[in-house]
């Protein structure tokens, strides 16, 4: 068989397993099993694939015909200039996450070694941009999940940028500051909406980065206690969350409440500072 058309039938079985993007899942798997970037694959769409070339895409495409995350299959995932490993262990870091560190890095640019707290770090996405963007930040981060850090250590390791990882439950209150920035991603899903995520979300990622009641409300309060006087707080929260959100902010005394769209013209981002 050549590459094409093991492309091409690759694109076929992923679309009839469900797969939103079958075309990129393809393109990525077969260019993983056979070491070759996305551009190589089509300079050698004519060239046949080896046994052991076939063995081995087939195995990436057989996980991800059974809906596992593209992300996962692949092992690792670009996030805002970096790559990190991404498994079952954390959420997988999201684009419109992207656009949180967009605000944090934007919210703490006038300091010169900002100190910056991310309340559920997950793979350590939010926490080693804002350390790879401002270098002076000194960033520290918790999970309550032992091996969401693991990933996190593994990510520190593998980026070699600086952040502390501690193992915390954001429902304890937050660790003592004074911090300049506090950045959460927090579990925002609304528990009955689980049963209708697609299934790469439902059925691989971990429950708990997904679900934890009150979250969005315990690291608002949370960090009321341990912001700096004039620190940020910023927050990504679910579609259609921000009129609660920032009605929520206003209510606990944060000043300078605002509201941020992703990429796509959604409203995901709420900030607010500590008068
Ligand atoms: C939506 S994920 C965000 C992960 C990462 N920050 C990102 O944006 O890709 C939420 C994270 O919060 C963590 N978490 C859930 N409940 C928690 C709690 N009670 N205390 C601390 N962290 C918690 C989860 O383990 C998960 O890693």
């Amino acid at each position: 068989m050549t590459l094409g058309e093991a492309l091409r039938r690759s694109t076929e079985h992923l679309a009839a397993k469900g797969s939103g993007t079958p075309r990129l899942d393809a393109e990525l798997l077969l260019g993983r099993a056979l070491g070759l970037q996305r551009i190589e694959l089509y300079m050698a769409l004519e060239r046949p694939l080896t046994a052991a070339e076939l063995a081995a895409a087939r195995a990436l495409l057989a996980r991800r015909a059974a809906r596992e995350p593209l992300q996962y299959v692949l092992g690792e995932w670009g996030f805002r200039r970096l790559t990190l490993g991404v498994d079952r262990r954390a959420l997988i870091p999201r684009p419109e996450t992207e656009t949180l560190v967009e605000r944090a890095l934007s919210l703490v640019a006038g300091l010169r070694a900002p100190r910056v707290l991310d309340v559920g770090t997950g793979s350590g996405a939010v926490a080693l941009a804002i350390a790879d963007e401002h270098p002076g930040a000194h960033v520290a981060s918790i999970d309550v999940s032992a091996e969401a850090l693991a990933l996190a250590a593994e990510n520190v390791h593998r980026t070699g940028l600086r952040v502390e990882l501690v193992r915390h439950d954001l429902f304890d209150g937050l660790p003592a500051g004074p911090w300049d920035l506090v950045v959460s991603n927090p579990p925002y899903v609304d528990p009955a909406e689980i049963d209708g995520l697609a299934p790469e979300v439902r059925d691989w990622e971990p429950r708990g980065a997904l679900v934890a009641e009150g979250a969005v409300e315990a690291v608002a309060r949370g960090a009321l206690a341990v912001l700096a006087p004039g620190g940020a707080l910023a927050l990504e929260v679910g579609d259609g969350q921000t009129p609660a959100v920032s009605a929520l902010l206003c209510a606990l005394g944060y000043g300078s409440v605002a509201v941020t769209a992703d990429l796509s013209g959604r409203d995901r981002i709420v900030e607010g500072v500590r008068p």
